[in-house]
């Protein structure tokens, strides 16, 4: 849609009214948006989360993690996240309802994991890619669905991570979906009907990062590439 610019002209035909009963225009492009209509689309239509199951997300507080978390444990799901920092898992503790979350920089990633799901991991929603995606693989619980999602841990890299072992998913029967978020732009509609009165009511946090200014958009965008970002990132103009 564009790119950085104030103005974007566009078919008529590939553009969609904001639904009028949300309360901000920028719900659109957050928790009722693309971020939101992501996390539905990987939790609910291709790993079909049910209660009691144990969910990993890394990235916790992004724009996805932060929706895939909040969604599961709706779903009475056991909810553990990954994040950068003490302070945003408090946040996704307190704030979001996680169960538990791991400071992606302190300890081992491993120890802590076999810490809080001693029985393996029914659900792991990759929003990262490279060794959290290998480690998670390796404690999938039998009947595993794992999101392949996103590659944060990647994009800066100039050398791509090789994967986890298939035989680790075979061991797990695990099925591994990839995911592209505009394969579901059918169940748009449906996914805003359900979450949208939950935004009303506050039973989904919603989290937007906003910046103000065109001009400030790539300082932005260098935030969410540290992991300073709390939620969608949005720029103002
Ligand atoms: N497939 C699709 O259709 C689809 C749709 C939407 C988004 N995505 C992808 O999903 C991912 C998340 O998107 P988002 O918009 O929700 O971003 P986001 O979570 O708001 O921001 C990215 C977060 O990733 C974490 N991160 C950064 N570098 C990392 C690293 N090296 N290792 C581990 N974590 C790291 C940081 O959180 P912490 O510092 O807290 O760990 C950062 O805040 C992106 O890769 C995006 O491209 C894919």
């Amino acid at each position: 849609m564009g790119g950085w610019q104030s103005h974007s002209i566009q078919a008529a035909a590939a553009v969609q009214p904001i639904a009028k009963e949300l309360s901000k225009p920028s719900y659109a492009l957050s928790v009722l948006g693309m971020p939101g209509l992501t996390a539905y689309a990987g939790l609910h239509i291709l790993a079909q989360a049910k209660a009691g199951d144990v969910v990993l997300v890394p990235a916790a507080t992004g724009a996805v993690g932060g929706t895939v978390g909040q969604l599961a444990k709706l779903a009475g799901c056991t909810v553990i996240g990954i994040a950068g920092s003490a302070e945003k898992c408090r946040y996704a503790r307190e704030t979001l309802a996680y169960d538990a979350c791991i400071n992606r920089r302190e300890g081992d990633l491993r120890e802590h994991l076999d810490a809080l799901a001693p029985n393996g991991i029914d659900i792991y929603f990759d929003l990262v890619g490279g060794e959290f995606l290998q480690i998670a693989s390796e404690r999938l619980a039998i009947g595993a669905r794992v999101i392949l999602c996103g590659l944060m841990a990647e994009y800066n890299s100039s050398t791509r991570a090789g994967g986890p072992p298939p035989g680790l998913w075979i061991k797990a029967r695990a099925a591994v979906h990839g995911l592209v978020v505009y394969d579901f732009e059918p169940q748009r509609d449906e996914f805003i009907s359900k979450y949208l009165p939950l935004v009303g009511r506050g039973a989904l946090t919603v989290q937007e990062d906003i910046t103000q200014g065109l001009e400030q958009a790539p300082a932005a965008f260098g935030r969410l590439m540290r992991g300073e970002n709390q939620g969608k990132v949005l720029v103002k103009l």
